[in-house]
């Protein structure tokens, strides 16, 4: 199976999403370890209770950003996973850290990239009048909410949505489109070449969910 880190800073639902899908046994990926940048990130405890070693990395405990990503990059060498997933991880890595692990490192994003990238997606989505809301699993390149798509699953917009039904509504897709992005990059189906991602034996369509 392949060696997995999550990295999260907040409640954890999607770190949560790949820790049940992982516990199945068919599942080519195990999730051996949870690093947060946020002490009080509640996903934090949920790792906890599965039994799950958890790690975090506070910014302010660090003089600077390399610093920082220096330890999380320490602690990684240590932990030597084959991929990291960056789960509601509301930090931007650095072109040096991306680089040490090129290829390995996946995002999800609560909107269909690369419409929306970055905060208040939601509210953006809604301001343009969008009919259809999404999420989008992506190997992690330099910027924000970028690089090549593994995976997406779109939901409608509904008349009366506000940000926040709106997120709960992509929520629920997020949770069954990173365990199936997951599983194909774990499988070796999914890959990055030359800044693109390539399907290997599978037909792209398994990476939509709708
Ligand atoms: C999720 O909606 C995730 O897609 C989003 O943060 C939320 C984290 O929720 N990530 C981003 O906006 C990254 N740009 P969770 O902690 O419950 O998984």
């Amino acid at each position: 199976k392949k060696k997995v880190v999550v990295f999260i800073s907040g409640g954890g639902s999607n770190m949560l999403s790949l820790a049940k899908a992982a516990a199945e046994p068919d599942f080519p990926a195990e999730i051996i370890a949870v690093i947060s940048d946020k002490a009080e990130a509640g996903g934090l405890a949920k790792a906890a209770a599965l039994g799950i070693a958890t790690a975090s990395f506070v910014r302010k405990d660090f003089q600077s950003k390399e610093e920082h990503e220096a330890a999380i990059l320490a602690e990684l060498d240590r932990l030597q996973p084959d991929i990291i997933c960056l789960a509601g991880y509301m930090r931007l890595l650095s072109a040096a850290f991306i680089n040490r692990h090129a290829g390995r490192i996946l995002n999800i994003h609560p909107s269909l990239l690369p419409l929306f990238p970055g905060l208040y997606t939601h509210q953006r989505a809604l301001e343009a009048g969008m009919k259809l809301a999404g999420c989008t699993v992506h190997f992690v390149t330099e910027g924000m909410d970028d690089g090549p798509i593994i995976a997406q699953a779109a939901v409608p917009i509904l008349a009366g949505d506000t940000p926040e039904t709106l997120a709960a509504r992509v929520l629920t897709v997020e949770h069954k489109t990173y365990p199936l992005a997951l599983r194909l990059v774990s499988e070796g189906k999914v890959t990055m070449h030359d800044g693109r991602a390539v399907s290997h034996g599978v037909c792209d369509a398994s990476g939509a969910l709708i």
